[in-house]
């Protein structure tokens, strides 16, 4: 008895100083402004969402580890009055919320679990770590002058802030993996990877106006910059001369805000400022929502009021596609022809047929004739009063209903596709003021959707058991955490 008494204190008092732990970690006081060799942090299982490890000298943004879902982990930057992470260490590839994942300091960041060793490294030889008052983490080599060995800026993930340096060897994707931005040689255009292990497709294109200077072949690449002044610029050798401007709604407005833009998981690109309390956008690329690349899912059609599929006998579900998504070709298997069946529709166009490649055909016969005889082609849209023929070498996205009905649409659907329509797969649909939503589930909760996108995909089931949020409440390692995050 006495002895139960005994434990039963000690859980006490070892929860006591565990609360005490969070309630000082959570306030942000003690978590370090620099992390030094020797550092050495793991995933507090208490913790529910973000746990700090470092943070900015004004205290709007953090370093810390980001729980994912219920089990996975990803390093991140967040802005701290409204959870949104601007950076992660590891997108595309999750580490497990247990205390088997380390992360330490030792000239490199690593992270790390007993399965794969070394998770996530910089492979760096640095002195310090930082995170600058711009969210940039920085690691550095503390010589006279200073240098930067690693930043995180230049490995941007789906957000660009303000003075953050994009350039042509850098992409931004979306959260989900289905979108990317990239620089070209005088423009940026978003990039839509509608099938795995093949070219992705572009279909938004901003190209410079040269309006304040001209680029200059040879004089170096070009580079993108959220500038302060309200606006997202293209420059060449001076960052004080854009060669173009794409001016947001706060263009040379004289209040200092903070910007960003970040590519969302609907396939836009978006700005955004912080007012103090909420993110309010300030520029999209695409404002309608029909010209998105695929808002009504896969086999879906777009009209300015609502979605519905191109097969007018199925219905349109919000939060499923009309076919389910497809991947491949019908390239490699036998006897084509019946492994597809054909639907078509009137008054229908891509999004982005502004950038496609066409072939001229005489009739609608030809046109549908070049894409029944191809293995990878997936559909065609032909328009009979200028004879273009788009061919689709995709699985079928959403169309744009047009009231022309001299475009007409041609698609293969795979034989038993449009039967097992009810494994969803979340698209975002189409919301009016889809703005509000998009920051709402932005807020981390788009990284799970990508996971759980992936693992719908891959049939995947989660076996993964979740420690318990209590599980090491009062045991020796909840005490080991609060020495090695909150006493330094
Ligand atoms: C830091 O740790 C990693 C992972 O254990 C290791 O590969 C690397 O060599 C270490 N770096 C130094 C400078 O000790
Ligand atoms: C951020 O840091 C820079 C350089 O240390 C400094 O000039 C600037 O005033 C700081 N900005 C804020 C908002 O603290
Ligand atoms: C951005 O990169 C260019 C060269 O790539 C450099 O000249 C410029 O100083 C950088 N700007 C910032 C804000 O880091
Ligand atoms: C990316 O390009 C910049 C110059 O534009 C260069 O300084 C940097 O080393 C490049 N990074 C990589 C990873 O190639
Ligand atoms: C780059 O420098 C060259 C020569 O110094 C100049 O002619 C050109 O206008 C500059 N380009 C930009 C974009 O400032
Ligand atoms: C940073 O903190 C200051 C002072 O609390 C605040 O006024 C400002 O809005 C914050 N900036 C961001 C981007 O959160
Ligand atoms: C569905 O589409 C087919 C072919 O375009 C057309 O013949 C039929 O009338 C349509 N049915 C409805 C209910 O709109
Ligand atoms: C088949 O279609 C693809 C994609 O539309 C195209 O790139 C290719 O040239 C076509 N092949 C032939 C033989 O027409
Ligand atoms: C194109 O086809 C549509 C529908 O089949 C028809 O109404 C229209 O007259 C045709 N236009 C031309 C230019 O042939």
């Amino acid at each position: 008895m006495d002895r139960l008494i005994n434990s039963l204190t000690r859980l006490r008092a070892t929860q006591l100083l565990f609360l005490t732990w969070v309630l000082t970690c959570i306030a942000g006081t003690t978590t370090p402004e620099s992390i030094l060799p020797g550092f050495k942090a793991t995933p507090n299982p208490s913790v529910s969402s973000f746990q700090p490890l470092l943070n900015d000298p004004t205290g709007n943004f953090s370093l810390g580890f980001l729980r994912v879902g219920q089990t996975q982990l990803a390093l991140a930057v967040l802005h701290v009055a409204s959870s949104q992470p601007l950076w992660l260490a590891n997108p595309t590839q999750l580490a497990t919320w247990s205390d088997r994942t380390q992360f330490f300091f030792n000239g490199s960041l690593v992270i790390s679990d007993p399965n794969t060793r070394v998770f996530w490294s910089t492979q760096t030889n640095g002195d310090t770590v930082v995170l600058l008052n711009s969210s940039n983490l920085q690691i550095q080599k503390l010589d006279n002058p200073v240098t930067v060995l690693w930043q995180s800026f230049d490995f941007p993930t789906n957000t660009l802030v303000e003075n953050q340096n994009f350039t042509a060897n850098m992409s931004l994707i979306s959260s989900n993996g289905l979108y990317s931005m990239r620089l070209g040689y005088n423009f940026y255009a978003l990039y839509a990877k509608f099938q795995d292990n093949a070219a992705d497709h572009m279909y938004w294109k901003h190209t410079a106006l040269e309006a304040r200077a001209a680029i200059v072949q040879g004089q170096g690449p070009i580079h993108a910059l959220v500038n302060s002044d309200g606006y997202l610029g293209l420059y060449q050798n001076s960052t004080a001369n854009p060669v173009d401007v794409q001016p947001f709604n706060s263009y040379n407005r004289p209040i200092d805000l903070f910007l960003l833009v970040r590519l969302e998981p609907d396939g836009n690109l978006k700005a955004y400022y912080w007012d103090g309390s909420n993110w309010v956008e300030d520029f999209k690329a695409i404002s309608n929502t029909c010209q998105l690349p695929s808002p009504c899912g896969s086999y879906g059609l777009c009209t300015p009021q609502s979605c519905s599929c191109l097969d007018n006998r199925t219905e349109f579900r919000s939060g499923s596609d009309c076919v389910p998504v497809e991947t491949g070709d019908f390239c490699g298997e036998q006897l084509v022809k019946d492994k597809y069946e054909v639907l078509t529709r009137n008054g229908v166009e891509v999004p982005f047929k502004e950038l496609m490649q066409y072939e001229t055909t005489s009739s609608l016969g030809e046109c549908e004739g070049l894409c029944e005889n191809n293995c990878s082609c997936w559909g065609a849209v032909y328009n009979n009063a200028s004879g273009f023929c788009f061919m689709l070498d995709y699985p079928i996205q959403t169309l744009v209903s047009v009231g022309d009905e001299s475009n007409v649409g041609y698609f293969k659907v795979r034989e038993g596709a449009g039967k097992k329509k009810n494994k969803a797969v979340a698209i975002v649909g189409l919301v009016a003021g889809g703005g509000a939503i998009l920051i709402l589930i932005g807020i981390g909760g788009f990284w799970t959707y990508r996971i759980w996108r992936k693992k719908t995909r891959e049939n995947d089931d989660d076996d993964e058991v979740s420690p318990g949020p209590y599980k090491n409440l009062g045991s020796e390692s909840s005490k080991s955490i609060e020495v090695e995050m909150c006493n330094r």
